[in-house]
Formats: C-alpha cells, structure tokens, sequence
C-alpha cells in the first residue's frame, strides 16, 4: 500500500520538518546565547553549556550510565563539568525518550497479569521525579551541579507548582483503567501533605488509595529503610505490590521491593 506518490509526500513532509528542526535549534541557540542580556535567566529552557570547561578523561554520558546502573553511588552532586550535558539530557527529547521506555515495559507488564480484582493489586509510585517534575527548579540550579538546599526546595515545593512528567501520567492513567490502585510513597515530609495533594490534583492525578509521606519517625532513616518499611505495611494490611517505580535505586531496594520494578532515569540527584 505504499505508493510512489505517498513515500515522494513523506519525503518532502520530512524535508520540510528538517528544516523546522534546524530553525528551532537556531532560534534556541540565538536565545541562550543572548538570554542572559534579555533577561531571561528564569526560563527554563535557558541552556549553559560549559564548553571548554571539560575535565579531561571525564564522559559525562559515561557518568550517566554509571548512575543509572548503580554503579555509581553515594554522590552529592552532578560533576560541574557535565551540568550542561545534563540539562541538555533533562530539557531535550531524550529524557522523555528513556522514560517512555521505562513506562511502556510497565504498560506490557501491567497488562499481561491476571489480576483478583478484589481492589487489593496496587502499584507504588515515588512522586518527585517520577509522578511530578522538578525541572523547573533544578533548571535554575545547575541540573544538580549545586549542593542540594533544602530551604530552598522546599521553598519551591509550597508553591505546589511541579508539573506532571506525561509518561508516568499514562502509566497511572493505564493501571487505574486496568482496576490497579496507586500508592504515592514521598520522601517529602508529612507537612507537605497538602502542598502535595494540591500540585497532585492540579496537574491530573485525581486518585489515589494511599499517600504516604515520610514522618517524623523517619528522621535520620535512609529512604530504603522508610520506603521499605511502608512497603512491608501495606502488604501486612492486605495489599498486593504487583509494581513499583521510581527515579532512585531507593525507591527500588529492600524488602519488599513489589514483583517487579521499573527504574525512571535522574541523572540530577542521588538519595540514599
Ligand atoms: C540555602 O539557601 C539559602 C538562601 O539562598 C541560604 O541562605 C542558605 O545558606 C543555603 N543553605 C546552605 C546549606 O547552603
Ligand atoms: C507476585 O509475586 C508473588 C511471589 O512470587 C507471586 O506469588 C504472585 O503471583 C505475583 N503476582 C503477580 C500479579 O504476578
């Protein structure tokens, strides 16, 4: 069914699109060369390459892979180097790219599984990262290349402002069609519960069995205790984890983990 005429049609469309995509890449080039004069450093897209600041030997989507696999642990912050790889990775297609592949395996998984349909299949989602995005803030940061502040995300957290990320938002959408609940499980603190349910409900997340933000208790645990912990809770309460995901190795590990997990990408942060 191919036609001549139609692959000559998708030629010239795609000839067309090229030249689209050359005139956009212009235009962001033009404006992060000049935003910093015009005043806007608060877009987001605003991009700083630090191009001729390399540190010889250092591959920062080496560094990237190296994070993503767990092999590289327990770091504080994105090597200076790489800020502008990183946020090229962050605000570019590829970043959407990488979790769409993530989430479509959770889709297939998710839909291959013969479920009870007692209400009790539920599926664990972290938020920061992984349900809503902190691009906005981590844009005006260095993309992970300025120690971590908490006065200062928190500062950014209240505003209740956090976009969703549109690949986790079909996967929520798919599990609750297939009669799966959601668990939100945050490392954000019980005080932020209504900032949280606020920005949740805002961008389309309108339902949830649970949210569980850490509490008090927690103080001075690592993520793997606390998410594990809970995790433990809901399955002593009946519920079964058929899948759980996150943007950290920690959202991930302990036990319970749930049958099976899906890893998002950050290449911005790493908690423990
Ligand atoms: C966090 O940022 C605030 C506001 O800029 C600053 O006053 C404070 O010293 C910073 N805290 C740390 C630990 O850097
Ligand atoms: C989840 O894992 C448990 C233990 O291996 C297994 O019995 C159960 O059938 C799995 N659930 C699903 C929905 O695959």
């Amino acid at each position: 069914m191919c036609s001549k005429v139609s692959y000559r049609n998708y030629i010239r469309i795609a000839s067309k699109m090229r030249m689209l995509l050359l005139f956009f890449l212009a235009t962001i080039v033009v404006s992060s060369s000049q935003g910093s004069d015009l005043g806007l450093s608060h877009q987001i897209h605003l991009l700083r390459p630090q191009s001729g600041n390399q540190v010889p030997g250092l591959s920062c989507l080496s560094w990237r892979l190296g994070v993503e696999t767990r092999n590289i642990i327990g770091w504080t912050t994105v090597p200076k180097e790489c800020e502008g790889y990183v946020g090229h990775y962050m605000l570019g297609y590829q970043y959407r790219e990488d979790s769409k592949v993530v989430t479509n395996q959770a889709i297939v998984y998710a839909q291959s599984l013969k479920l009870k349909g007692d209400g009790k299949d539920v599926w664990v989602f972290d938020i920061d990262e992984t349900t809503l995005s902190n691009l906005p803030y981590y844009a005006e940061h260095g993309f992970g290349v300025q120690p971590y502040n908490s006065t200062l995300f928190n500062q950014w957290v209240i505003t209740a402002k956090a976009p969703a990320l549109p690949e986790s938002m079909k996967l929520y959408k798919t599990l609750l069609s297939l009669g799966i609940k959601v668990v939100f499980l945050t490392g954000r603190s019980e005080e932020q519960r209504t900032v949280t349910t606020n920005n949740l409900n805002h961008v389309g997340f309108h339902t949830w069995e649970k949210l569980i933000l850490k509490a008090s208790s927690y103080t001075g645990k690592t993520a793997v205790e606390y998410k594990s912990t809970e995790r433990k809770k809901l399955e002593k309460n009946g519920y079964r984890i058929i899948g759980n995901i996150g943007d950290q190795w920690s959202d991930l590990m302990g036990t319970p983990t749930g049958n099976r997990t899906f890893k998002l990408p950050d290449p911005m942060y790493y908690i423990s």
